[in-house]
């Protein structure tokens, strides 16, 4: 996308992983994106991609209420990753096909080999590449999410990478002790970006009652107050793997955005900011990016990636 400011042009497209994007906002994973309609309309409001809800193999309800509770500084949620199953999901996916804005499917699984197969019911379906959501428990770990051992990110990484043709994303959480070496696995994995992050785990108390809120008690905090993590992770992520970096956790202005660019990202996703901006967040971001390039004398976004490590 090009708009012009005066004389001057402004360059805001990007690229991941031969993906080229009009402009570096991406929808995040499990917002406003379980139904062909839903999603349509995030295309039509100007996102330069869109990432599915994390889809599995069968249909999950969820957890019971209270899933979501919206906080001074962020958005804490248990949903249970509730999903219609890759079957029926499939039936929304083919309604974007002929899209000219990448889908990006995300997908869940408990062990390697649901990975690969539901890798390979979405690339049957067309879409544009794959986000491993790797933020689920581990069928044989009890309760340890999958994203936490580097052996099993690169194994199931290089699992799926085997048997699909399209670019591969692996989303890392935040919640590990060190999320680089994690990175560095996906990387050995060959994947072709790195997502980063998913929620931070979290809790609310509710006075009255002296319990935990969430039906789930713990849940995945979101929104403004995750930024700085986000940034940290994206820098010392891009400090050590050479493949390309999506930015992810509070972002809902220009600013947000160009912060995680400068830290390595080469685009950004937006979840939570849907909720605080609405839909047209895709739009107001790209202009806000637009007019802070201008103002700081930047003509390409691509020059921008990473420039905080020099
Ligand atoms: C209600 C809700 C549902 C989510 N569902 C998913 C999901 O299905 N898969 C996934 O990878 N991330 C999921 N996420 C995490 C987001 O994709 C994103 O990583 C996180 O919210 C941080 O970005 P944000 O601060 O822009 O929301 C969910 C987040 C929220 C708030």
């Amino acid at each position: 996308m090009y708009l012009t400011f005066g004389v001057t042009l402004v360059d805001i497209t990007t690229k991941i992983a031969g993906i080229r994007l009009k402009n570096p906002t991406m929808l995040a994973s499990g917002i406003m994106d379980e139904d062909a309609g839903s999603m349509q309309r995030i295309i039509e409001c100007d996102a330069g991609a869109i990432v599915t809800k994390s889809i599995g193999l069968n249909a999950r309800e969820g957890y019971p209420n209270p899933t979501v509770i919206e906080l001074n500084h962020g958005i804490l949620n248990a949903m249970g990753l509730p999903n219609p199953g890759i079957e029926q999901y499939c039936q929304e996916i083919r309604q974007l096909k002929n899209s000219k804005t990448p889908v990006i499917g995300s997908i869940y699984g408990a062990n390697t080999r649901e990975f690969i197969e539901l890798g390979k019911r979405m690339e049957d379906h067309g879409v544009s590449a794959l986000e491993l959501n790797l933020s689920c428990p581990h069928a044989k770990s009890y309760g340890l999410e999958v994203g936490c051992d580097p052996k099993l990110v690169q194994e199931i990484t290089s699992s799926v990478k085997e048997k699909v043709g399209i670019p591969i994303f692996v989303k890392l959480s935040p919640n590990v002790t060190n999320i680089i070496e994690i990175a560095i696995a996906a990387e050995e994995g060959n994947a072709d970006a790195i997502v980063a992050i998913n929620t931070v785990k979290g809790m609310k108390i509710d006075l009255e009652l002296g319990k935990p809120i969430l039906s789930n008690k713990i849940g995945g905090y979101s929104g403004k107050a995750i930024k700085p993590i986000g940034i940290r992770c994206v820098y010392e992520i891009a400090k050590n793997v050479d493949i390309p970096i999506v930015g992810v956790g509070g972002v809902t202005t220009g600013e947000d955005a160009l912060e995680y660019i400068m830290a390595g990202a080469s685009a950004v996703q937006i979840g939570s900011g849907v909720y605080y901006r609405g839909i047209d967040i895709f739009k107001k971001v790209c202009v806000e990016i637009e007019q802070l390039m201008k103002a700081y004398g930047y003509k390409k976004l691509t020059e921008i990636i990473g420039v905080a490590h020099t």
